[in-house]
Formats: structure tokens, sequence, C-alpha cells
């Protein structure tokens, strides 16, 4: 057990800062500019959880003052409509981001890739397109993915360092591992990046400074399988059998190992939507050729 008390690496105030902050300079920049920023929205059918998400974004884009433009499609929607009303969107001046919430129904998930090429660059707040994970790559991290740019903003907030840690990633999608992987490195880390079928785990979780997860299973990560100290970032999202969220951590076990440590609900979440807002801000300036402050 640590002698200290373990940082609680708290989101959700973190992520009101941010809101805060963000409203204040929309606020301002409305005085001169005759348009706020706007967030068009998709979702397609009936996922409660999808449902849950872009209600809370869409929510999130009232407070602050962005403009949200919501299109709900039918679970059986046709590729060309979803084709065509992403052009459209493309097209549209009052239209800063577009976010099309994954995952797409089953018979539409073969599409997932080639719909996120088509947001054009400039607007892919949620940093899917290949052109932002290509200028994360390089150090522009202005479309950074949304819950990766929340992790580092956390431990930047916090003061946790990154420069010559070891860090280890278990998850390797493109929405999570691949660009945090770029994000820690561009901070000089050292990273290691585990899936299933990292031959030792458990090597790799125990000699590791910061560990980042989102498997998407409850109990994954457990205090045997961590060292003294480390830093945890969940952003693993699962129901308990009597219905509550949870991360992939153990964390009544794991807090008392750690250094530092996300909650889950309360960490990850509130910050990738703070991160959207931000992209989507960024991106009004960007279209309206502003400075950003
Ligand atoms: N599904 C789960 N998280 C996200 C996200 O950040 N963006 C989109 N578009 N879909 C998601």
């Amino acid at each position: 057990m640590v002698s200290h008390i373990p940082i609680l690496l708290d989101g959700k105030a973190l992520a009101n800062k941010v809101n805060l902050a963000l409203k204040q300079k929309i606020r301002l920049v409305l005085e001169k500019q005759s348009r706020p920023p706007g967030l068009a929205t998709i979702l397609i059918g009936n996922d409660e959880a999808s449902q849950v998400y872009v209600s809370m974004k869409r929510k999130t884009c009232e407070n602050i003052g962005i403009k949200s433009i919501h299109h709900q499609l039918d679970e059986n929607t046709n590729i060309d409509d979803l084709r065509d009303l992403i052009k459209l969107l493309n097209d549209d001046p009052s239209v800063d981001g577009i976010l099309v919430q994954m995952p797409f129904p089953a018979d539409l998930r073969k599409y997932e890739p080639e719909i996120m090429r088509l947001v054009h660059p400039t607007k892919d707040v949620d940093g899917f397109h290949p052109n932002s994970i290509g200028e994360n790559t390089v150090g522009n991290e202005t479309f950074g993915s949304c819950t990766p740019k929340g992790m580092i903003r956390l431990l930047e907030e916090y003061d946790i360092p990154i420069d010559g840690q070891e860090v280890v990633i278990v998850n390797r999608t493109n929405v999570i591992g691949k660009p945090l992987t770029m994000m820690f490195m561009n901070r000089s880390a050292t990273v290691t990046v585990c899936h299933s079928h990292t031959r030792d785990l458990d090597f790799h979780l125990n000699r590791a400074d910061i560990i980042a997860v989102g498997v998407g299973r409850q109990n994954f990560i457990t205090p045997e399988r961590v060292k003294e100290g480390v830093v945890i970032l969940d952003a693993g999202i699962n129901r308990t059998a009597e219905g509550k969220l949870v991360g992939d951590v153990d964390f009544d076990a794991v807090k008392d190992k750690s250094k530092a440590i996300t909650p889950v609900p309360g960490g990850l979440g509130p910050m990738t939507i703070a991160m959207l807002m931000e992209n989507t801000y960024l991106s009004y300036c960007g279209h309206l050729n502003l400075t950003n402050n």
C-alpha cells in the first residue's frame, strides 16, 4: 500500500473548467461574429448507449453556446443517404464539426472507415479521418481523438510527468490506442501497446509507470497486475449486473496502489465531451480565421 492518498484525476471537474472557459470565449467572439460554432451529430439506429452519449454531447453544446444540429437516421438507412447527408454538411458553412456516432448498426458497420474519410478534414472534430491521424502523428494534435486528448489533458492538469515514463496502453484501436500512442510519443514517453494477442500482458502491466486501458471488461486491471505508484487512465465503460457504470479497473482495490487514477464515471467520459467541444471551437476558429484565444 502506498503511503500517500492517491490523486483522483477528476475528469468531471476539469471538463467543467474546460467547458466554462470555452463558453466565455464563445460569448466574447460572438460580440464580433455573426454566427456561433456549429456541431452536427448523426446517429444511426436506436442503440441506447449511443443515444445517451449523443444527448450528453448535444446538451454540453447548448450549455456553452455551440449550435447543435442533430440528424437521427433509421437503423436501415441507405448508405447513399448517409453519404449525401455528410456531403451536405461538409458544404454547409454554419457547420464546423461533424460527428457520426459509432458504432454503426451491424449491417452498416463495414462502411465506418469509408464514412470517416468522407467527413471533411477541417470538420473532423472526432479526429477519426486519416488526415487528422497523420497530423497527430507528426505532432499537430489540433484534431486529436477526443478520449486520448482528454487523458493527456488530465495528466497535464495534475502535473503528472510523461517525459521518459514507461507507458503501457491496453487498446490498439484507431480511436484510442493508436492516437494515444502518438500523443505520448510526442511527449517523449516510452510506449508499449498491448492487445488481445500480447504474449505476456502482466509482464508489461507490472513495469508500467502509466497504464491506459480500454478493453470493455470489468475488473480487468486488479492490484496484483500493477506496480506500486502506477498512474491509471481507465477508458472502460461497463455495466455491472446491478446496472452500475464501471470501468475496466477494479477501482477500490487498485486505487490504494496507485499514485493517480481516473474514476468511472467522472473520469474520461466528461473529458471526451470537453475535448469534442474544444475541437469544435478550434474548427470554428479555423473556419473564421480567428486566433484561438
Ligand atoms: N462512440 C463512442 N465514442 C465515440 C466518440 O468519441 N465519437 C464517435 N463518433 N463515436 C463514438
